[in-house]
């Protein structure tokens, strides 16, 4: 075992508390508001703060609000109830940051943070996205069209019931669409001060270099975790410049607990038996400690999963377990 003893003891206590029906977190809840930028004694503030775009801090582990809609991220989710604790469970663990997109469901995400959160407590971000259409069940489209681009943030803003997104992100690059084109719309709507920061998703070096001449870049989401490192040259330019990295598909959309020939994957598994943690905590520990522009934002639509996965803010790995996995 290699957590210090004080997230050790905070570790278990959660684990603990998890498995007594969350007694000890719902005492602290209970004894001050929901003011997860300003707790930290939530459990989600035990993997430090960020800020976004210099001015919007938050905890470092936040939430993925893609699972919470329907089958194939599509259309209601088969247990709307649940669906809804997820969101306030978040919250009330200490994440601060959500990340969602009017392309989850589609709408159908964003409209559960509305009911489910609004009026949103102190310090909460939602970071939303748009430029992705979802014509059909198994289909995602690029629109990255200024008009498309604006009338999505227009929307998002009326269905998350905001007067300002604080973080609108561009979703995807839109082949047919000139790059700065797109980037260009979501520079107009910050002047028009519907947007705080502007940040950007699946893109490459060239790409973020072309957004960043335009914008100030506040964040980049592309998919990276143990077993996928594509996105290691765009992770080093968010650390040289500070630009908050977001990692999706965190936990390799569950893969990681399966069986592997991955060698990666596979000392991750071994580290988390050792420690008798989950390969899901194992994993988001790994992000915690591989950066600290790295924001992870796991996805579930369990209460259970969830839990397990905030109290991963309190896991540390060490530099030879670090070096273990690779
Ligand atoms: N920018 C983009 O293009 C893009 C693309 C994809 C995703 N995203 C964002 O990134 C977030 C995360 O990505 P993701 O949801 O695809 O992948 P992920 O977080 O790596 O994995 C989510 C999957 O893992 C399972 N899971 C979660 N916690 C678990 C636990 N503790 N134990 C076992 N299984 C667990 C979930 O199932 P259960 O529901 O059963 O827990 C779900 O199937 C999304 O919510 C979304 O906000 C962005």
């Amino acid at each position: 075992m290699s957590v210090d003893n004080l997230s050790r003891r905070s570790f278990l206590a959660q684990s603990a508390a998890a498995a007594a029906g969350i007694a000890w977190v719902s005492a602290t809840i209970a004894a001050e508001p929901p003011d997860p930028a300003s707790n930290p004694k939530l459990p989600a503030a035990a993997a430090g703060t960020l800020s976004i775009g210099g001015d919007l801090r938050v905890n470092r582990l936040g939430f993925g609000a893609m699972r919470i809609t329907g089958e194939g991220i599509w259309g209601e989710p088969r247990d709307a109830k649940e669906a809804i604790a997820v969101l306030k469970r978040a919250v009330a663990l200490g994440t601060n940051f959500i990340d969602t997109a009017d392309a989850y469901g589609p709408y159908v995400s964003e409209r559960l943070i509305q009911q489910a959160l609004y009026p949103y407590p102190q310090g909460l971000l939602i970071a939303t996205k748009g430029g992705q259409t979802r014509p059909s069940a198994g289909e995602w489209v690029p629109d990255g069209h200024p008009q498309h681009l604006r009338e999505a943030c227009e929307a998002s803003l009326k269905r998350l019931k905001l007067e300002r997104i604080g973080l609108y992100q561009l979703h995807r690059p839109d082949p047919q669409v000139p790059y700065e084109d797109s980037v260009g719309e979501l520079a107009k709507l910050q002047k028009e001060g519907k947007i705080q920061h502007i940040g950007v998703s699946n893109v490459d070096p060239a790409q973020l270099a072309k957004a960043q001449a335009l914008v100030k870049v506040a964040s980049v989401q592309n998919r990276f975790n143990v077993a996928d490192r594509g996105s290691d040259p765009v992770l080093a330019i968010c650390v040289r410049e500070h630009i908050a990295f977001l990692p999706w598909a965190p936990l390799a959309q569950g893969a990681q607990g399966h069986a592997t020939s991955d060698r990666r994957i596979a000392a991750l598994q071994a580290i988390a038996q050792e420690r008798r943690i989950d390969p899901s905590q194992a994993s988001l520990a790994w992000l915690l400690a591989r950066s600290p522009v790295i924001l992870p934002i796991p996805g579930t639509s369990r209460v259970d999963h969830l839990e397990q996965n905030v109290a991963a803010a309190a896991i540390r790995l060490t530099p030879d377990e670090m070096k273990r996995i690779g």
